[in-house]
């Protein structure tokens, strides 16, 4: 198949939250890496990687279905993919290698800032957009509040003024993508950190040599940096 390949494969963010610091990590463990702009697939010079720069949604479900033997990505939205896959009988596997020092974030409700925003009841028959949505929906449950959840993949933080949703749920870092839309936050209903996982059952020898190489400078690197 097209995607057997002997160079070991990352899964990287290509732009947003965590792009630049997964980048950073990477060069610290001493991969020289070739990032010509538009490039999905980037090589490493110096050891048999390559890095696949993708949208980060994409990343736990790349490893999953083993395109890519490594991943760095968001616990939510590792957390949100696996409940899904579950849901569609779709493999579910991964494991986590290291919990990394970066990506700190939260997945949060928010709602229009001139809402008399009233804590969770106000969501009740509400639409509310997201990227999330089994997430979203398990929180709602658990608040026992009723609300329609609508899921959009992109550009989510525009869908109460383009009148698609009365709220949204999506990740917040530093609140600034929030602030440009117009919005602010409501709840908080998950915080997580990026991690580094590994596809569960890897089975070539010499990717696994190339895994332990890397990880104890994957830990210098974090012990360095606290
Ligand atoms: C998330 C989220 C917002 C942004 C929030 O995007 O969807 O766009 O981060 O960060 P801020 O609070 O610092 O403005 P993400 O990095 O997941 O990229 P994506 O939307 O392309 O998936
Ligand atoms: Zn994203
Ligand atoms: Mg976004």
């Amino acid at each position: 198949p097209a995607i057997e390949s002997k160079r070991l494969r990352i899964g990287m963010q290509k732009s947003g939250r965590l792009s630049i610091e997964s980048q950073a990590l990477l060069s610290s463990c001493g991969l020289k890496i070739n990032l010509r702009e538009q490039r999905l697939i980037a090589h490493v010079e110096n050891m048999p990687i390559d890095i696949l720069r993708v949208r980060d949604d994409d990343i736990p479900g790349l490893v999953m279905d083993g395109v890519c033997d490594l991943g760095i990505i968001g616990e939510n939205v590792l957390e949100e993919v696996s409940l899904q896959r579950q849901i569609d009988n779709e493999s579910a596997d991964y494991e986590v290698l290291a919990r990394l020092d970066f990506g700190g974030c939260r997945l949060s409700i928010a709602v229009p800032q001139e809402e008399q925003y009233q804590g969770v009841s106000s969501l009740e028959g509400k639409t509310i957009a997201t990227t999330y949505p089994r997430l979203l929906t398990r929180y709602l449950k658990q608040q026992g509040v009723n609300a329609r959840v609508v899921m959009l993949t992109g550009s989510v933080e525009v869908a109460p003024r383009a009148g698609l949703a009365d709220a949204i749920c999506d990740l917040v870092s530093t609140g600034a993508t929030l602030e440009a839309n117009g919005l602010k936050e409501a709840e908080v209903i998950y915080r997580s950190k990026a991690v580094l996982i590994q596809r569960k059952g890897l089975a070539d020898a010499q990717h696994q040599k190339l895994i332990a190489k890397l990880m104890p400078r994957i830990q210098g690197v974090m012990q360095a940096n606290e």
